[in-house]
């Protein structure tokens, strides 16, 4: 089968490198892809926007499989634009996209499938926000309604500081602070049939000690040893197969990846969004520990066959992610520093400590900065504690100038906490 992935993040480096160790795929081709993602896919220009263009090329590949991997794509309609021209294609149409895309439409369909959640009110003027702020009063918490890589969302004590950012954006969401610590739980689905993956933890905040300015992700591990068990039944019953439900209830069924963020509340599982499409850190952990071959999953996921797919299986290792962000991110980026290292991993490392790329491009030998989210340095060892050491040695060596890392990925969950 040949698989073309859009898209050209670390999240499609995991994506791609697991692909490439699947003896079901013979062509791996990736548009717009980045520097790492070329070692494992053969990389092709396009505008991942441009739906049209993306059929294209998918047709002139002799793609049999088309994977989406980030949002904006999704919700821009490029899944179905392939669809259109018959190629099966992972990731959900852009009606249900909007899953993802807009707060509002999450917060509608959960209602509709009483799937837990925060208690929320929509609001698109000053008299609005202020009701909504006081009702719930501190902490607030207030999200752009509309996409903003992770970015929209302000949690804050202040509350001009929450007016301030309500009335920036159009139309804002504002809802009851969730406490407690937060899963992301990855769902395949075709539609109808639910295959859950194993939780991660992600890091939102830019710095150690979950301070700092909300980003797209610093890190994440997994599994979660702290969790309980039975937490997967628990949301796939609660959460993940209601919410598909009621989306082909609707007409517009869900198929492609799933994404549950959730708040492990002392009152019970409470969903704090839905993306739909692979996480960013999170995909990287855990693709690392899954053992099933991706590639007929997702293409059963894309056909509408998932009931085929046997139960998937893992390995028993833990994986830990960490990011290397570039200068000043994730306000304005500087972009365009040499990396060194990489080489130095490779040789030394591998294959228990491996780079995937983020924002990353070729400058004749070299190899630059491109974007906020520059490495994702993925290891895996027989506990949290030893992923984390190998992965942190792994960060050690890479040098890029300015550039910032969280040191406490997975330290907690480690030392048992
Ligand atoms: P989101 O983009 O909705 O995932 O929000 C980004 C981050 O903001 C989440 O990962 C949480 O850390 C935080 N957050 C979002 N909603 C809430 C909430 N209702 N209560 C507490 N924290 C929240
Ligand atoms: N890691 C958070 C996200 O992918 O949205």
């Amino acid at each position: 089968m040949k698989v073309l992935v859009i898209g050209g993040g670390a999240r499609e480096h995991a994506l791609c490198r697991s692909l490439s160790l699947d003896p079901d795929v013979s062509a791996l081709y990736c548009a717009p892809g980045n520097a790492g993602i070329a070692e494992v896919a053969e990389l092709r220009p396009v505008d991942a926007l441009d739906g049209d263009a993306v059929a294209r090329l998918a047709t002139e590949l002799g793609a049999g499989l088309v994977v989406v991997g980030p949002e904006a794509p999704l919700v821009a309609g490029v899944a179905d634009a392939v669809r259109a021209v018959g190629i099966p294609v992972f990731g959900p149409s852009a009606e249900a996209a909007q899953l993802e895309g807009s707060k509002a439409f999450a917060k509608d369909v959960m209602a509709g499938a009483g799937v837990p959640t925060a208690r929320s009110y929509v609001c698109t003027t000053p008299e609005e926000v202020d009701e909504a702020l006081d009702a719930f009063g501190a902490p607030y918490v207030v999200k752009d309604d509309g996409l903003a890589a992770g970015k929209g969302v302000v949690v804050t004590e202040d509350r001009a500081a929450a007016r301030a950012h309500a009335l920036a954006c159009d139309r804002v969401v504002i809802e009851e602070f969730l406490d407690g610590p937060e899963v992301s739980l990855f769902a395949i689905t075709d539609g109808v049939t639910v295959l859950p993956l194993q939780p991660a933890q992600d890091f939102k905040r830019a710095l150690d000690g979950d301070e700092g300015p909300n980003t797209g992700g610093m890190g994440a591990y997994s599994p979660l040893p702290w969790a309980d068990p039975k937490l997967v039944d628990e949301v796939m019953a609660s959460v993940l197969q209601p919410t598909v439900d009621e989306l082909r209830r609707r007409g517009t069924p869900f198929s492609g990846l799933l994404y549950a963020g959730l708040a492990i509340t002392s009152r019970g599982v409470r969903v704090i969004e839905f993306n739909a499409r692979f996480g960013d850190p999170e995909t990287q952990v855990v693709l690392a520990r899954l053992k099933t071959p991706l590639a007929s999953v997702l293409l059963n996921a894309a056909r509408g066959t998932l009931d085929a797919e046997p139960p998937l299986s893992w390995r028993a290792d833990a994986a830990v992610t960490v990011v290397i962000a570039s200068h000043n991110y994730p306000e304005t980026p500087r972009t365009g520093d040499p990396i060194e290292g990489l080489a130095e991993v490779a040789a030394e490392d591998a294959p228990t400590a491996y780079v995937l790329h983020a924002g990353t491009r070729r400058e004749g030998d070299a190899v630059v900065s491109a974007g906020g989210r520059v490495l994702s340095v993925t290891a895996t060892g027989s506990d949290l504690a030893q992923a984390r050491e190998r992965a942190y040695k792994a960060v050690a060596r890479i040098r890029l100038a300015g550039s910032q890392h969280r040191t406490d990925i997975a330290a907690k969950a480690a030392e048992g906490r």
